[in-house]
């Protein structure tokens, strides 16, 4: 078991940001690199594995050297790696790399998932935040409604029942016309656009009020983008595409604070970095007495600092992972 404040590094490789991270406590962030190859998949339209895995090869050694920023490996106390889930061959150079140095230093090393790194990102920065609390994780591949009970313990109250949000963001913004990574800019477009001058139907799902389902908007959105006239036209499908998403996670939002009771709310993922949804989070906290936690954007998409805080706790436990961890592509953890 690690003590009391360890320094951990962190590094994530799982798609196509490679990152490595030194935090203090799980809390504290001393340093967090990403070298993003967003640019080469760009033409693409999207990330290509092959390229992504060569990219994370090329940059590894250099974006570690950099976040441990003259220190020595002796400094730490312990190694967080991204195990899934994941894209294969990316993950496995993350893991690779914090094998060969768990096995160089002696150091214990353990294999962290995504998503609950995803959730960890929470508590960068936040000396007071305890488990329980509501989180609602939104990424390119997650829509998620989860009670942190405590450390590693985890209920799943909602979910998606097709596309995450930030896959279905991704869609529509290619529809209209947008390069990847489609959720940063159709939050662009959406500024520019009225929310008001176009209409989806409501989302609403059967059997458990807290799930959510985007197919159905995000195809009426490709639909109508496919016609749209004008830019003025595309704008407006924007905004009311993303008012859409807003409006569905804030009314699940407030329905599982008030089935749980919690008076703490948490929101991270890709999609949280949009400011739309922050806002709204926002006023929805303000009006119901909650305390609302949403990392920095910079810790809403992927980086390491989130999976160093999630390995710290991990590692704080008492678990650790052996020296022939396998990579987890599909890994579910919650
Ligand atoms: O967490 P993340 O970086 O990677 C995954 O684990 O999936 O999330 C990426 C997702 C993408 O779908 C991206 O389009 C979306 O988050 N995203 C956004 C915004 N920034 C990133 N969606 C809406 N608005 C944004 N500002
Ligand atoms: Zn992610």
């Amino acid at each position: 078991m690690i003590k009391e404040g360890a320094l951990v590094l962190g590094i994530e490789s799982s798609c196509d940001e490679t990152s490595a991270s030194l935090v203090e406590g799980g809390r504290r962030v001393l340093s967090c690199v990403i070298a993003s190859q967003m640019e080469e998949h760009r033409i693409y339209g999207g990330v290509v594995p092959e390229i992504a895995s060569r990219r994370h090869v090329e940059a590894i050694v250099p974006v570690v050297g950099e976040a441990m920023g003259g220190r020595d490996f002796k400094e730490l106390d312990g190694i967080a790696v991204t195990q899934g889930p994941g894209l294969v061959g990316a993950l496995l150079v993350g893991l690779a790399y914090a094998k060969a140095l768990s096995w160089a230093t002696g150091l214990p090393f353990v294999g962290v998932n995504h998503i609950e790194g995803h959730i960890y990102a929470n508590f960068l920065g936040r000396e007071d935040l305890e488990p329980p609390f509501l989180c609602l994780t939104v990424s390119g591949g997650h829509t998620d409604f989860t009670v942190i009970k405590a450390h590693g313990s985890y209920e799943r109250l909602g979910r998606t029942r097709d596309d995450a949000a930030g896959e279905a963001f991704d869609k529509v913004a290619r529809s209209l016309g947008l390069p990847y990574p489609g959720g940063p800019n159709l939050e662009k477009l959406a500024a520019l656009g009225d929310p008001d001058a176009v209409r989806f139907a409501k989302i609403s799902v059967r059997d458990n009020p807290l799930d959510v389902s985007f197919s159905g908007i995000k195809t009426a959105a490709v639909r109508m983008a496919a016609k749209a006239a004008d830019d003025k036209e595309r704008a407006d499908i924007a905004a009311a595409f993303q008012k859409s998403v807003v409006d569905t996670l804030a009314e699940r939002a407030k329905e599982a604070l008030r089935m749980t009771g919690l008076k703490k709310l948490a929101v991270s993922g890709g999609v949280a970095s949009n400011k739309a949804l922050r806002a709204r989070m926002k006023g929805l906290c303000g009006r119901t007495s909650t305390e609302l936690i949403i990392p920095e954007a910079v810790y809403c998409t992927d980086n390491a600092a989130m999976i160093a805080s999630a390995g710290y706790f991990r590692l704080r436990s008492g678990a650790s992972s052996p020296l022939d961890a396998n990579a987890d592509p599909s890994w579910k953890v919650i």
